[in-house]
């Protein structure tokens, strides 16, 4: 999609579609929806004062301008009211409308930046977000569907339209974030649509080439004769069950000059969770392809974060296994040896995110890093806690835990933090190694949170359980069916805010 930032009357712009907004209960128009109005011959006042078009959230108006304005159609989208704006609010109607149109064929929209001025949003804020609920709202996965649909296009152009000449700068510097977040965000999206027979770690490493290729990144791959000789026990394990070789990703942007890792992203990159010997049920395991999220999104931030450029040092680490019960798969009862020398009973080959990332965190620590966060689906428990809308955080470090639901907020991203008492420990306490990998089922997402944090020491830790969010089997706002890159726009805002405070 091409974005182009100009300043100027909007009445005057050429496109498919201008869409313009309007809040629940606004009597009279101002500005560019006064000036459409009265080109158009009253006729948005019109529909306004017949009830037609209220403002509520969600509502969306297409009229077409029969030429009298040079857009073909104008689009009403209702913002709710004024007093309760947020930018995801923008982010969601914009998505929304964009869906609305695309299916119209229309690919060319024209808009302005909705709500600056209003409840603290800036120019570029809105700018930001409008470019992100166009992207976000209008993905699709369609490269395995050979035949064309005809009732769906994409949006080729964006206009982001200003009052004035100061306007643009603003409003350019917002719609790039918001391309770039948005775009590594459908990057995730994408990793994760993919099938698992497209997307074996063999494949994920190929992808952290190129991503180490377009962003000038340090690479380094892993293979397994490597992982043996670190001691990588719990991550082997796993792997032995399958024909697809691990790969251990590990991509480094360098920000600032220093040895110094100012944050580790961990993220599982299960390609394929069968549960292996503890198979899973039938019923929704095609939806296990969706296990290596938690890699895609720290993969994706970590190239969005070299575009923006922070002055900080960020370490992405991908431990990438296919979890299958093959002829010499990991069986219940066995005992793996961590990298880290801890030993752990296996109880179910089905809890087997834990055992990758026991390595890829002690190998994060090892590294000497300041702070890691792990992002990984990791519990069916966390989905039933939390339901499809909510990542569940959990920490070492309350400072960093309310960094991230910061960032997640400013996002649009919705993050709970969860308690990690110690009682709850109990459940992982093994009679015949140091540890087991799976309790009782009362509170799992807890209890698989606080085996990971037996791997990272005292460094300050933050586990995202996104189990529930990075998938989802409906439509809402800027969410389509699928993958739905979360979290990545939260870690690159982690990452701007740890840069901006240093
Ligand atoms: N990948 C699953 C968790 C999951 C479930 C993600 C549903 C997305 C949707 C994970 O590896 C798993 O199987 N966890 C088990 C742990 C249990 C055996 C202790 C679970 O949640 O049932
Ligand atoms: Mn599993
Ligand atoms: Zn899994």
């Amino acid at each position: 999609m091409k974005i182009d930032v100009i300043a100027g009357d909007i009445t005057r712009i050429k496109a498919g579609a201008v869409i313009v907004g309007f809040f629940e209960g606004m009597e009279s128009l101002d500005g560019d929806m006064a000036a459409i109005d009265k080109a158009l011959g009253r006729a948005i006042s019109g529909l306004i004062s017949r009830g037609e078009v209220k403002g509520k959230p969600g509502e969306i108006n297409v009229i077409h301008s029969l030429g009298k304005i040079n857009a073909d159609r104008v689009a009403i989208m209702g913002l709710g009211k004024k007093g309760e704006l947020t930018l995801d609010k923008i982010r969601g109607a914009i998505a929304e409308t964009c869906r609305h149109l695309s299916k119209k064929r229309v690919d060319n929209i024209a808009t302005v930046a909705h709500g600056a001025g209003v409840n603290k949003i800036t120019l570029a804020g809105s700018a930001q977000a409008v470019t992100e609920g166009v992207l976000l709202g209008t993905y699709s996965f369609r490269k395995y569907i050979t035949k064309k649909e005809d009732e769906y296009s994409e949006i080729k152009q964006l206009t982001v339209v200003g009052r004035k000449k100061a306007d643009i700068q603003p409003l350019e510097k917002g719609c790039i974030k918001g391309e770039i977040l948005a775009e590594a965000a459908n990057i995730a999206r994408d990793m994760v649509n993919e099938p698992s027979n497209y997307m074996t770690p063999g494949d994920m490493a190929e992808i952290a080439k190129k991503i180490a290729q377009d962003n000038n990144l340090e690479l380094t791959i892993l293979e397994k004769r490597e992982m043996q000789k670190l001691g990588m026990g719990a991550l082997l394990g796993v792997a032995q069950g399958s024909c697809q070789p691990p790969k251990f990703i590990v991509l480094n942007y360098r920000g600032r000059k220093s040895e110094e890792i100012d944050l580790a992203l961990v993220g599982k990159g299960i390609t394929f969770d069968s549960g292996g010997i503890s198979i899973k049920p039938s019923n929704k395991m095609d939806e296990m392809k969706s296990d290596m999220a938690g890699g895609a999104a720290v993969m994706s931030a970590i190239s969005a974060i070299a575009s923006l450029k922070p002055g900080i040092n960020v370490t992405a680490i991908v431990p990438a296994v296919e979890n299958l019960p093959g002829g010499s798969a990991l069986k219940p009862g066995d005992i793996l040896t961590a990298m880290t020398g801890k030993t752990i009973e296996i109880i179910s080959t089905d809890a087997e995110g834990r055992l990758i990332l026991a390595d890829a965190l002690g190998y994060a620590n090892k590294l000497k890093v300041k702070r890691i966060v792990d992002v990984a689906t990791l519990t069916g428990a966390c989905v039933v806690a939390l339901g499809h809308i909510t990542t569940g955080v959990f920490g070492n470090n309350q400072e960093l835990v309310d960094k991230i639901v910061a960032a997640g907020t400013e996002a649009g991203e919705l993050m709970w933090q969860m308690p990690m008492y110690e009682e709850y420990k109990e459940q992982n306490k093994s009679d015949i190694a140091d540890i087991k990998n799976a309790g009782s089922k009362d509170a799992g997402a807890i209890t698989a949170a606080q085996f990971l944090a037996e791997f990272v020491g005292d460094t300050p830790w933050v586990h995202l359980d996104i189990a529930g969010t990075n998938f989802d089997d409906k439509e809402h706002k800027y969410k389509v069916k699928g993958a739905t890159g979360v979290p990545v726009r939260t870690l690159v805002n982690l990452a701007l805010s740890i840069s901006s405070q240093r």
